[in-house]
């Protein structure tokens, strides 16, 4: 989604905001451009379509000067991605400049009510309203100003506002969208995101809902909508810089592969102590309340929505909770059957996904406890569930996510675990044996890296095809799913996962000479079922890719080319399994020359429903 960036100081504003984009380009974007106010209190504006190279090119052969500016990386909501609708947005006198991100529902609405008082529009988004209307509004005062217009938007934004009538200031406020205040000596930020200021400070201040920032040389103020003063805390970020660097790999989604080791090791730390019960960070859930829960709704999109659906083999099964996972975008609009023995658990990477915020905010208004499991701290997500339990994955900057993805399956034992400990669905040895287990799975991780040859030479035979299919049965099923959406996302083939039994009720009527199935036969219960779908495909002239558990040599007689993974208890295999299968899309998507880190139509944070 659509990056902001906003610098006031005592340096020139134009690198520090490109740099600032570039951090950002991971959101996923299709123009940019950045408004500076010089010397004499002029608004200079450049944008354009495509890549940040292509504004670059712009601002090398003319320069913005000024040390107040603001800047934006669009993804197209209202209107084609083209410079006409690329940010920032101005009023017609080019006095007040905006960038936006989200959506102004009522932008349509506001626009004939601006043009019957003589204001001209010149693009086609929802986000050239708001300049106008701070035009209107304005009176010698832009905080009071953009109080009354943004009192005025239906929907979401977050927004960066300037004007050459006070050019030594900047106002910032947010709804539902992500926005973060940096705090450095003598100049101030604001950002979408940590990575695009990182270089210049780790100091923080996390905005709320319909809070005003005022950015000036001297300072930064927080007020309400009410114009009232709020005192607002800052946090010190820990990440280094190098988090947003690729450290020597090619791209960034091989780096984040490559991270899962520690990423995974980080998410049990103090949590999984052999002997000891589990640790969770102190949740307020008590005993009473877990042993009162009759059901589970995990909520969450895409990626986390496969760590979710793990989540429910694995909590029904250790703890026998009934679990349902839905995906956020249909969970608010189906009405679920939500009573006080209900709980919430919603996953996110970034903390600030539209459709999982709004399940939350839905499931809090019905007076449910709502658990939030995310990578984000200081999130929406994170603010505004009852217990947080993060995922200590680091920074992800690839939009397809791998090292999220792989913490998020770690917290979902964790929880299990935990919830099983209190409800007493499993013997403290049997819990003991599974957290030595988990324990191990860093080391056996690292092992999985170690298959790239076959997996580079799997790809380089296969990457020319149109469909893939991904075929597993139980929880091979879920990580079939996330295995389909990796290939999906980053090399824009057609990849479908099944569950190996249903196959044969319709899909496979795809299956033909030379079609590629990669089929997940890690589960000891179900593996001679999962031998019979691969023959299955074989016979009609699929080519096979088959993972299977260490000792299964059998499986080489069925299928073309075979990944060993090393034996763990059966429940934990989808954390190591996962890997060669992100490894799989990564190599795929390189063959076929995509912009893997940056896949088209994709963004890395879906804040907009
Ligand atoms: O930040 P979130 O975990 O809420 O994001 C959810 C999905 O948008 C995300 O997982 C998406 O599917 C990724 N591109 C997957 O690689």
């Amino acid at each position: 989604m659509c990056g902001i960036v906003g610098y006031i100081g005592k340096q020139e504003a134009q690198p520090i905001l490109m740099n600032g984009l570039k951090k950002l380009e991971y959101r996923g974007y299709d123009s940019a451009g950045i408004a500076v106010i010089n010397k004499k209190d002029e608004m200079n504006i450049t944008k354009s379509k495509g890549r940040l190279s292509n504004l670059e090119d712009k601002l090398a052969k003319h320069v913005l000067e000024g040390s107040t500016g603001i800047g934006h990386t669009r993804w197209a909501t209202h209107g084609e991605p083209s410079e006409l609708n690329c940010h920032p947005h101005t009023n017609s006198k080019n006095t007040i400049s905006v960038v936006h991100n989200g959506i102004i529902e009522n932008y349509l609405h506001l626009r004939e009510w601006l043009a019957t008082k003589g204001y001209k529009f010149y693009s086609d988004t929802d986000t050239e309203v708001i300049p106008n209307l701070i035009d209107y509004y304005y009176e010698n005062d832009l905080l009071e100003a953009s109080i009354k217009a943004v009192g005025r938007l239906e929907g979401s934004y977050a927004l960066g506002i300037m004007s050459t009538n006070e050019p030594e200031k900047i106002i910032a406020v947010r709804k539902d969208s992500p926005l973060i205040v940096g705090v450095g000596k003598d100049e101030y930020f604001i950002a979408s995101d940590v990575p695009a200021i990182l270089n210049h400070t780790r100091e923080i201040i996390y905005l709320e809902d319909k809070e005003f920032v005022v950015l000036t040389n001297s300072g930064v103020n927080v007020f309400s909508l009410d114009g009232e003063k709020i005192e607002k805390e800052v946090h010190h970020v820990t990440w280094s810089a190098d988090a947003a660097e690729k450290g020597g790999f090619e791209h960034f989604m091989l780096k984040e592969i490559h991270e899962q080791p520690k990423a995974i090791r980080d998410t049990m730390t103090s949590r999984i102590i052999p002997g000891q019960p589990i640790n969770l960070d102190n949740i307020s859930l008590t005993q009473e309340e877990i042993k009162k829960i009759d059901k589970i709704y995990i909520v969450a999109c895409g990626t986390a929505y496969h760590a979710g659906f793990l989540g429910k083999y694995v909590i029904e099964k250790l703890a026998r909770i009934p679990v349902e996972v839905d995906i956020a975008s249909e969970f608010r609009y189906r009405d679920p059957i939500i009573t006080d023995r209900t709980l919430l658990i919603v996953m996110s990477q970034s903390g600030e996904t539209a459709d999982t915020l709004a399940a939350l905010r839905d499931c809090k208004a019905k007076g449910i406890k709502v658990l939030a499991i995310t990578n984000a701290v200081g999130s929406s997500i994170a603010r505004e569930a009852d217990d947080v339990l993060y995922t200590w994955a680091g920074l992800e900057i690839a939009v397809a996510s791998t090292k999220a993805y792989t913490t998020q399956l770690i917290t979902m034992y964790i929880l299990a675990l935990f919830f099983a400990e209190n409800k007493k669905t499993l013997t403290t040895d049997e819990i003991e044996t599974i957290k030595k287990d988990m324990l191990t799975l860093p080391e056996k991780t690292e092992e999985m890296l170690k298959h790239k040859e076959v997996l580079q030479k799997f790809a380089s035979n296969n990457y020319m095809h149109k469909d893939m299919f991904f075929l597993g049965r139980g929880i091979d099923y879920a990580v079939a799913m996330e295995g389909a959406l990796k290939v999906k996302e980053i090399s824009y083939i057609h990849s479908e996962a099944y569950a190996g039994g249903e196959l044969k009720h319709g899909t496979i009527a795809l299956i033909e000479e030379g079609t590629v199935v990669i089929a997940l036969a890690t589960q000891s219960d179900l593996y001679e079922k999962m031998i019979s779908n691969v023959r299955e495909v074989t016979t009609r002239g699929a080519k096979v890719l088959g993972f299977t558990a260490e000792g299964n040599t059998s499986i080489e007689k069925t299928v073309d080319a075979v990944i060993y993974v090393p034996k763990v208890t059966d429940i934990l295999l989808p954390v190591i399994t996962v890997v060669p299968l992100q490894l799989l899309a990564y190599y795929i998507a390189v063959q076929r020359g995509c912009d893997v880190d940056k896949p088209r139509n994709l963004a890395k944070s879906v804040t907009v429903e």
